[in-house]
């Protein structure tokens, strides 16, 4: 019984986790043909600035939703389309766009 509890914490947490690697690879399959990487601005905004001036939590968000999302955002109409990704996905690709810049716009110098 004990052994069970125990199992399903781990497992519970290591779902929970944000995965960076395979974030990367939700990001080359599901995002480049309209966003890059220091690239500059594609069909969507470069995911470089995105990661300056957005929380992990708002990228996924929009990722998962971005209809109901884009005037908070500050875009006047939406072009991109609602991906059919697994929760998980969502959490690991926002961990990895997230993770390509260590400062934040709201960091203080
Ligand atoms: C078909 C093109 C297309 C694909 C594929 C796409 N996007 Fe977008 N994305 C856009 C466009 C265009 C915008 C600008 C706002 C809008 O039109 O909704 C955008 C905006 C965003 C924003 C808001 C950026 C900001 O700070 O204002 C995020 C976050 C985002 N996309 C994440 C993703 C992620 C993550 C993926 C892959 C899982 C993805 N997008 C796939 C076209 C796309």
């Amino acid at each position: 019984m004990k052994k069970v509890i125990l199992f399903g914490l781990v497992f519970t947490a290591t779902t929970l986790l944000a995965d960076i690697a395979a974030g990367e690879n939700v990001y080359k399959e599901n995002c480049a043909i309209c966003h890059t990487i220091n690239g500059g601005a594609a069909l969507g905004p470069d995911f470089n600035i995105v990661s300056y001036t957005r929380r992990a939590k708002e990228i996924e968000n929009y990722a998962k939703d971005p209809y109901s999302l884009f005037e908070a955002f500050g875009y006047s109409a939406n072009a991109m389309p609602t991906l059919p990704l697994e929760a998980q996905q969502f959490k690991d690709v926002a961990a990895y766009i997230s993770s390509l810049q260590p400062f934040k716009k709201w960091m203080k110098k």
